[in-house]
């Protein structure tokens, strides 16, 4: 299949596009490279600088005829999506919708979209199924279930067929090594424990010791980047042939501790990693653990690589790669 991959540079995007290439698929990256890297594009794709905010760059994009489109460009800081609603508004949502409008002005409708676990807030059972209650508790969880909601419109109305894949906990790298762009400015937990244990940053802190855990430390499902990819095609693959849209939780249905995580990272890159408990931090739930079942029944998807030693392992040496060059 023809596939354009907006946001194709970035961190995930980048991982989808060599598991859509492995695939057989013919992929054009569109990416404004405001967070995504020039060091992620193969030299064996087209690739277009393009911004969603520019209606005329989609258009533009989207004349050269796709079968299909994956759409990952997005902010995704929850925190900042808080403090900084407008900015998840503009990029988030009317970015969205020019894409939507121009997918369907040119035909091309079938879409797979990077939603989130955070569409769901505080959760009421665990592990979350597709069925848990939706009230997001940030702006940014709160942008992504209203672009899923765009998409059910869009399919009744305009016959677009969507996946939308709500990712827990992304986190490690490209197991093979090809892949190691670093995120600029990372708040997520894996990229902080690499930061120490790489030099560059003296310690960090974890956020919160006094939740109703194991260990008191917040547990989440991490799930590796390069299971998340092939999701991204089989749900490609799933749409594309059935002509129906499908909602999915991708998650590792494994619950890990922040002490847990700091622990094994240790471990392995023999970094003795400081690390100072602190206040908790705003919004964050105890416990987030996907249940993956439907995407196992839907897509005959499992996690293979989102086991704790791998997603270190695999982000320690990115790490160490990037920052030997
Ligand atoms: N944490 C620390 N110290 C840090 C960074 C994080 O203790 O320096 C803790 C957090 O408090 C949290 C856990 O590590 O308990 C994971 O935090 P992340 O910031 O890595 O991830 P979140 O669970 O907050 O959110 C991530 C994505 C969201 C997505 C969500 C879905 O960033 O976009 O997973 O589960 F919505």
């Amino acid at each position: 299949m023809k596939v354009l991959v907006i946001g194709g540079a970035g961190y995930i995007g980048s991982h989808v596009v060599k598991e859509l290439m492995a695939k057989g698929h013919s992929v054009t990256v569109f990416d404004n490279l405001s967070s995504g890297l020039k060091q992620n594009l193969f030299k064996e794709n087209g690739s277009i600088k393009g911004d969603i905010l520019n209606k005329k760059d989609l258009d533009k994009a989207f004349s050269k005829k796709f079968d299909a489109f994956v759409h990952l460009a997005a902010f995704k800081a929850a925190g900042e999506s808080m403090i900084k609603p407008e900015k998840y508004s503009v990029n988030n949502i009317t970015g969205t919708l020019n894409i939507l409008n121009s997918a369907v002005e040119h035909d091309c409708k079938y879409m797979v979209f990077s939603s989130s676990a955070a569409v769901f807030g505080e959760p009421e059972y665990l592990p979350i199924d597709e069925n848990h209650p939706k009230k997001p508790e940030n702006y940014y969880g709160f942008t992504k279930l209203k672009i899923e909601e765009f998409m059910a419109w869009y399919d009744k109305l305009k016959g677009l067929k969507f996946a939308a894949l709500r990712y827990f906990n992304a986190a490690g790298y490209d197991p093979e090594g090809v892949l190691y762009g670093l995120e600029q400015n990372p708040a997520n937990l894996l990229p902080i424990i690499m930061e120490v244990a790489c030099g560059m940053r003296e310690k960090m802190k974890i956020f919160g010791n006094d939740y109703d855990t194991r260990d008191g430390t917040c547990i989440r499902d991490y799930v590796h980047v390069t299971d998340l990819a092939s999701a991204h095609v089989k749900a490609l693959e799933y749409i594309t042939s059935k002509n129906e849209s499908l909602t999915v939780n991708l998650g590792s249905e494994t619950g890990t501790s922040v002490t847990e995580m700091v622990d094994a990272a240790r471990k392995i890159t023999g970094h003795a990693i400081p690390a100072d408990y602190v206040e908790r931090r705003p919004g964050d739930p105890a416990t987030l653990v996907a249940s993956a079942k439907l995407a196992e029944e839907k897509l005959n998807w499992k996690a293979q690589y989102s086991d704790i030693n791998t997603l270190i392992d695999s982000t320690y040496k990115a790490y160490k790669k990037f920052l030997k060059k």
